[in-house]
């Protein structure tokens, strides 16, 4: 018997584009088969480029890092445990108070107070009437981000706390989210070695049906090539995404992962810069002496910790306990007045830290170029705990250079550079760091 709506359709071919969904096992004319090929093959290219347009906002609209914006905005004041630092440890501030309060807070506290907010005038009193900066730049889910992250601090183990020696930390790198992307190219790999199978199915059924012998199995190089020829717009989709990917992702890592700005990590020893170099105006280069000659400032040893601990052991703020500290590194006996042979180094956390492919030397910026530490790491005399003040970034260097004037008054080593440049700058110009080639490329990566 024969199906009428095929008998139909062969004596009207106009109609026959409209009924691919009479498609039935063993019921279909070739063209037919061939048509519900395209239009599988129309379906993926749509798929395919809605997945492409789709990757390019999931990139560029990420997540607010709650741990950035903390670390940069929020660390030089605040610990995201119970501590207190200029202000109050922010661990369990979503318990004490709704996020209805918290976010029009840390967007801007002082138009709280003002409101007469009664628990936003106890705590401003609390705190000595310190204002803590507005951030009118966060937008809500950046605030709800930041305690994300402080709940999440919270949520982990405490590591090695309590002990006198901490491992060294790295900063952590921002979490990876690259395993979606793997995910979704999976799916589509599968997806794709489906639809081929499916059509290299029909088409057998057609050459079947029409009596056109099988072509001799290809290698896997040559089907790779066919396939490549006979889908280009599936190739050239592909390459767009790659392309768009990467750039999105370049551009992300340029413009802000791997900035630690704000960084401040907890060290082993509570060792405040705001006692010993702030209030006891020990001079910095006392501890860290190598940053007057040599590409590195250093963190002194516990040797010179010891030049004034021997007689002080004693603290203002956490009696014996942290000085303590220090002892037990060199194995030293306060009562005996003697050391043991066991010390165990104190496990500093690194704050600053270029990259390997960066050259900074010290020496040159200290020394000869006399630049104050503070133009490069903010107040360090007024901070309990040490920040990275700066960003740290090639922009940053470039920039200071840019402008920046070269100190060559009376430095015997610029006297014979100084009279070229201004021959060839002429007397007027300013001497920036760059007109001596400190944007060279190669001046600062080896
Ligand atoms: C310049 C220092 C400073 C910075 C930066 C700062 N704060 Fe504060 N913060 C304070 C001070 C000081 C207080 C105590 C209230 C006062 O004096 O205004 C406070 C209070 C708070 C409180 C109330 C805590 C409680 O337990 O009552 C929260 C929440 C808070 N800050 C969140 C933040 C967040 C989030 C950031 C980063 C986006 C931030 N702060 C940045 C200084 C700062
Ligand atoms: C009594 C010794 C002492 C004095 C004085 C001192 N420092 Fe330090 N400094 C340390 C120690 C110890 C560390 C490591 C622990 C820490 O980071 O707090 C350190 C760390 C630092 C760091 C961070 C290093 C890193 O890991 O990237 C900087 C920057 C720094 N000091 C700058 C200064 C400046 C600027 C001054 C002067 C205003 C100064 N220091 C005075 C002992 C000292
Ligand atoms: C021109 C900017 C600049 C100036 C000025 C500067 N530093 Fe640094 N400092 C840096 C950079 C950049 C790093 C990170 C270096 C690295 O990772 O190799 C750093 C790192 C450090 C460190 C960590 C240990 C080390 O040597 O890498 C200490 C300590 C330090 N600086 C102290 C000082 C002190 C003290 C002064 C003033 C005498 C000073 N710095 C002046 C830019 C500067
Ligand atoms: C040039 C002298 C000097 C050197 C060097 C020195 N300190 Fe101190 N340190 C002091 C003085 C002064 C005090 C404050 C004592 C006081 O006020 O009672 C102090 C206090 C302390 C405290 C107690 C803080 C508190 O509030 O309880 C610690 C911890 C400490 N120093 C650690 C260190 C470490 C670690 C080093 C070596 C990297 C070091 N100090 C090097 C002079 C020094
Ligand atoms: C606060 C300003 C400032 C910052 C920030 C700064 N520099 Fe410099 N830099 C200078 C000055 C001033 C000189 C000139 C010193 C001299 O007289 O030789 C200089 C010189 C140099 C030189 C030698 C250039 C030459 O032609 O001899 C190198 C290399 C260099 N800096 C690398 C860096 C790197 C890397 C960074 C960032 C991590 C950096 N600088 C950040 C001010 C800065
Ligand atoms: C004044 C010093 C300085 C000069 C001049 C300089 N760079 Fe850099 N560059 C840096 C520092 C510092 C970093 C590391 C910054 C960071 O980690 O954010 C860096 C990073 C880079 C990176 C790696 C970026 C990344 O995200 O990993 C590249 C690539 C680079 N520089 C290329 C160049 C080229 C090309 C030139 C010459 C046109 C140049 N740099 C000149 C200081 C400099």
């Amino acid at each position: 018997m024969i199906d009428p709506m095929i008998e139909e359709s062969t004596n009207l071919p106009t109609l026959k584009r409209v009924n691919k969904f009479s498609v039935k096992s063993g019921k279909m004319s070739p063209e037919q088969l061939k048509h519900s090929l395209l239009a599988i093959k129309n379906y993926f290219f749509v798929a395919l480029a809605i997945f492409c347009f789709s990757l390019t906002p999931s990139i560029s609209q990420a997540q607010p890092d709650g741990e950035k914006l903390f670390k940069s905005k929020c660390a030089t004041c605040h610990k995201a445990n119970e501590k207190k630092l200029i202000g109050p440890g922010l661990k369990g501030a979503t318990e004490r108070l709704e996020m209805e309060w918290l976010i029009p807070w840390v967007q801007n506290s002082a138009a709280m107070i003002k409101s007469g907010d009664a628990y936003a005038n106890q705590i401003y009193e609390e705190y000595n009437k310190v204002a803590m900066t507005a951030f009118p730049e966060l937008k809500d889910e950046d605030v709800i981000a930041i305690f994300a992250y402080v709940d999440e601090v919270n949520a982990a183990p405490a590591a090695g706390a309590g002990g006198g020696v901490v491992a060294i930390q790295e900063p952590q790198e921002p979490a990876n989210n690259s395993w979606i992307y793997i995910l979704a190219l999976l799916v589509f790999g599968t997806l794709l070695y489906i639809l081929t199978r499916v059509k290299g199915g029909m088409e057998y059924a057609i050459r079947e049906k029409e009596g056109i012998p099988h072509p001799e199995p290809m290698t896997i190089k040559d089907s790779i090539n066919s396939w490549i020829s006979n889908n280009t717009k599936v190739v050239i989709l592909g390459v767009i995404a790659l392309l768009v990917m990467g750039s999105v992702d370049g551009w992300n890592r340029l413009s802000g992962i791997g900035i630690y700005q704000g960084y401040a990590p907890e060290q082993p020893i509570k060792f405040s810069h705001k006692l010993h170099a702030g209030i006891n105006k020990i001079d910095c280069q006392y501890c860290h002496s190598g940053a007057e000659k040599s590409k590195h400032a250093n963190i002194p040893s516990a040797n010179v910790c010891m030049n004034c601990h021997v007689a002080i052991n004693e603290g203002p703020q956490y009696g014996e306990e942290e000085i303590g500290k220090i002892y037990t590194a060199l194995d030293y006996d306060p009562e005996t007045q003697e050391y043991g042979d066991n010390p165990v180094p104190i496990q500093w956390v690194r704050v600053h830290n270029l990259p390997d492919l960066a050259y900074f030397n010290h020496a040159q910026h200290v020394n000869v170029g006399k630049i104050e530490c503070q133009e490069c790491h903010g107040k360090i005399e007024e901070m309990e705990v040490v920040a990275q003040h700066s960003e740290l970034t090639m922009g940053w260097c470039i920039d200071c250079h840019r402008t920046t004037n070269v100190k060559m008054e009376g430095n015997a080593y610029y006297d014979e550079l100084h009279a070229y440049l201004v021959e060839t700058h002429g007397e007027e110009a300013q001497i920036t760091v760059d007109k001596i080639g400190g944007l060279e490329c190669a001046k600062c990566h080896y």
